[in-house]
């Protein structure tokens, strides 16, 4: 069974947990900037963490759009993100509806971690773009729950990263039977 763990990461919170899954795991984990799809022939279990922007998985898209390459393997996929893990649905529905079509949902098992959002240590563009983020969630004159929550988590400053969060992806790659 050989299994690589691939991350893409901005500010280091996904590297932190990728760093952490493989040592668990006894394999490699590798920025997703060195990987093409191709190499990823001679692995079983493939392992993708990014982070979440806007939503997005960043990066998963090298999984997602080269599902033809990955048939008969183990596809697993970790986000990190700010918003709370009690929000099933911002998680089991927006992240997974805005990442993964229909007809290859079911070929992933996805996890949620917490990451790390430093204000101070944000690019320019990140920075206005959560300011900008905020002012138009401010701005609704009924805003949902949802866009409340995202109003404060644009003030989100801090590391929520979390070693124990990775024990049930790892037990899962471990002893988790073949998904796709
Ligand atoms: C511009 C911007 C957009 C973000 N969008 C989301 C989001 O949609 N959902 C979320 O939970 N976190 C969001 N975050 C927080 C990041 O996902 C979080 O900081 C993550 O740990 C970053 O991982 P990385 O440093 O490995 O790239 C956002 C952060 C920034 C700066």
């Amino acid at each position: 069974m050989s299994t690589i763990v691939i991350y893409k990461t901005k500010y280091g919170s996904t590297k932190t947990y990728a760093d952490w899954i493989a040592e668990e795991l006894g394999c490699e984990s590798v920025d997703a900037k060195n990987v093409k799809i191709e190499d990823l022939e001679k692995y079983d279990t493939i392992v993708y963490g990014g982070g979440l922007y806007a939503e997005i998985i960043n990066g998963v898209i090298l999984l997602t759009k080269n599902m033809d390459k990955l048939e008969g393997k183990k596809l697993v996929v970790f986000s990190t993100g700010i918003t709370p893990l009690k929000y099933r649905e911002y998680y089991d529905k927006m992240v997974i509806e805005k990442n993964f079509k229909p007809e290859i949902r079911d070929k992933f098992k996805v996890y949620n971690f917490l990451g790390k959002m430093i204000l101070d240590e944000l690019s320019v563009v990140h920075r206005t773009a959560l300011k900008t983020l905020k002012k138009i969630m401010q701005g609704k004159e009924n805003p949902t729950e949802m866009e409340k929550l995202l109003v404060e988590l644009c003030d989100a400053n801090g590391d929520f990263t979390d070693k124990n969060a990775i024990n049930d992806l790892v037990e899962y790659v471990k002893n988790g039977l073949s998904k796709y």
